[in-house]
């Protein structure tokens, strides 16, 4: 666990030799959402493969890149291609870089993912706040020595998503008329779709959207004591609403259709934040 520290530590020296200080918010762009980095102005683009100590990507459209500059008026740091559990990283691995945006002092995360929609209420090219997550299936990154410098051993996860950033968060979708649902996220570990089943017993569970990502990020934010908002973009309809087979291509496609209107939310939000 020590090693960690000293990793994490490395990292963020270099981080720091190379930026302009401290990003006030860290957003981490879901599959498809990547065209908010192009209204990053002063853009500093740097690939993972250039940060010490820093995980690869291994998946396919999934760029490695930490983008750091202004969206208006506020300082940020766009992580583009992020880790996932299905990949084969071990937790650890994916939530290296929320870590990272800790130890640099960055207070504030904006986590945003690609979802399959549960509530039958949905429809793809929705966008739901995430008002909490349920996440029982799978390991959490948290498990096996505490690092005492992160955080508690027993992180409260009582408002993991900061009730307060969510009422901003509304009030910024009502302001530009951007329909924003609300709902409960459910992590599930991928890389197979949900089977019918699943997703009946996780709408009974009390979820509105499921995916693969997301969860382990906001768990280690939280044990850093950041304060966390999460954006799905509901990409398609879960397994068994609609008589037709789930596919990548259709998750990338929706997800791509509503960047416009995500990349608008998102600059809204910062503005607010
Ligand atoms: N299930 C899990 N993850 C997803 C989905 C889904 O239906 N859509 C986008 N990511």
């Amino acid at each position: 666990m020590k090693d960690i520290v000293k990793s994490l530590e490395k990292t963020v020296e270099y981080l720091k030799g190379i930026t302009q200080g401290t990003p006030e918010i860290a957003i981490i762009l879901g599959s498809g959402l990547g065209s908010l980095a192009d209204f990053i102005e002063g853009k500093q683009i740097i690939p993972y493969e250039e940060i010490p100590g820093f995980p690869k990507t291994t998946v396919q459209g999934h760029e490695g890149r930490l983008i750091f500059g202004h969206l208006g008026e506020r300082y940020v740091v766009a992580m583009k291609g992020r880790f996932h559990y299905y990949e084969g990283h071990d937790t650890v691995t994916v939530v290296y870089p929320v870590r990272v945006f800790g130890m640099m002092g960055i207070k504030n995360l904006l986590v945003t993912n690609a979802a399959g929609g549960v509530n039958t209420g949905f429809v793809p090219g929705d966008l739901m706040l995430i008002k909490d997550h349920i996440s029982f299936f799978a390991e959490n990154p948290l498990r096996g020595e505490n690092i005492d410098e992160l955080g508690p051993r027993f992180p409260d996860m009582s408002a993991a998503y900061d009730p307060s950033l969510q009422k901003i968060a509304m009030k910024c979708a009502e302001k530009i008329a951007i329909g924003l649902k609300s709902g409960v996220y459910c992590y599930c570990k991928g890389p197979s779709f949900e089977t019918p089943a699943e997703i009946k017993a996780i709408r009974t569970l009390g979820a509105d959207a499921v995916g693969m990502s997301t969860v382990p990020e906001v768990i280690a934010a939280r044990h850093m004591g950041m304060r966390v908002l999460g954006i799905s973009c509901i990409t398609n309809m879960a397994a068994g609403i609609l008589d037709q087979p789930l596919t990548h291509e259709e998750v990338i496609e929706t997800g791509k259709k509503v960047e416009q209107k995500f990349s608008s939310l998102v600059k809204e939000i910062v503005r607010n934040w």
